[in-house]
């Protein structure tokens, strides 16, 4: 029965990770398509560009993001001794098939990519910034679309990322690092049957396959495939 039930979990997971790829297929009726029409006219070239972040030790995020992700450095700005601003970026010049770009290439179309990270780094800050994972707040997680996520968790535990849930592991800690940044940790709820709920809702879709870790703060990063869900 028990395999049953995962074999059928699969199935859904499978079904559900190629929902956006089938458009004529019928949704189940718990996930909505969005129907908006176009945009106005005056927000036609707005676009998010990037995600900030502060952190604890720019040379360890620097590292996390750059050594492990393979972000590229883009610029640091240094405003005081103290206080900097550094912004990475994956090199966008990967389509010509060379995946390199130099500093001042990626400074130079900075504004026309999308998806750069912006570390803010204060060193005589004592405030011991607090992650999603640690306590619930705004931010839930940034997402990363790989080719092949197995090979990616492969990469994040030779490099020694924390990793919060591999790939084909279903149960989630209901005041673990993963339930304080989707908002069913203990700051959120007390009511665990309504977390089990929501974690078997989770499961008909592609969460098992999903890959989460940390990053050097504690910021959670979703790994998904490029036909994920
Ligand atoms: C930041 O991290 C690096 C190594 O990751 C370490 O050598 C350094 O001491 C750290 N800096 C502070 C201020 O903790
Ligand atoms: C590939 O494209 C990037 C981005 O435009 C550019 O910086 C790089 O010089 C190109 N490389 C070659 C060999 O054309
Ligand atoms: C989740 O958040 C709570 C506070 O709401 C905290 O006590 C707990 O340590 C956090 N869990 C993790 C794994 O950091």
């Amino acid at each position: 029965m028990v395999t049953v039930t995962r074999l059928l979990i699969s199935f859904l997971a499978l079904a559900a990770s190629r929902l956006p790829l089938a458009a004529s297929q019928e949704l189940p009726d718990y996930m909505m398509v969005g129907t908006d029409g176009a945009a106005d006219e005056e927000v036609r070239s707005f676009h998010i560009n990037h995600m900030g972040l502060n952190v604890h030790n720019l040379t360890t995020s620097m590292d996390f993001y750059g050594n492990v992700l393979g972000m590229r450095h883009i610029i640091t700005i240094q405003y005081t001794p103290s206080y900097s601003l550094t912004y990475m970026g994956f090199a966008q010049g990967g389509r010509n098939g060379t995946g390199f770009q130099t500093g001042a290439e990626l400074l130079r179309d900075k504004n026309n990519m999308d998806g750069l990270i912006k570390l803010f780094h204060f060193a005589e800050s004592e405030n011991s910034l607090v992650a999603s994972t640690g306590r619930t707040n705004t931010l839930t997680n940034i997402g990363l679309v790989v080719p092949d996520v197995q090979a990616a968790q492969d990469r994040f535990e030779r490099h020694g990322v924390k990793i919060i849930k591999r790939i084909g592991e279903t149960t989630v800690s209901a005041s673990g690092p993963l339930a304080n940044a989707t908002n069913l940790g203990p700051a959120s709820t007390q009511d665990a049957a309504e977390v089990d709920a929501v974690i078997k809702g989770l499961l008909t879709t592609d969460f098992e396959n999903i890959l989460f870790v940390e990053d050097p703060d504690g910021n959670m990063i979703e790994v998904v495939k490029q036909d994920g869900f």
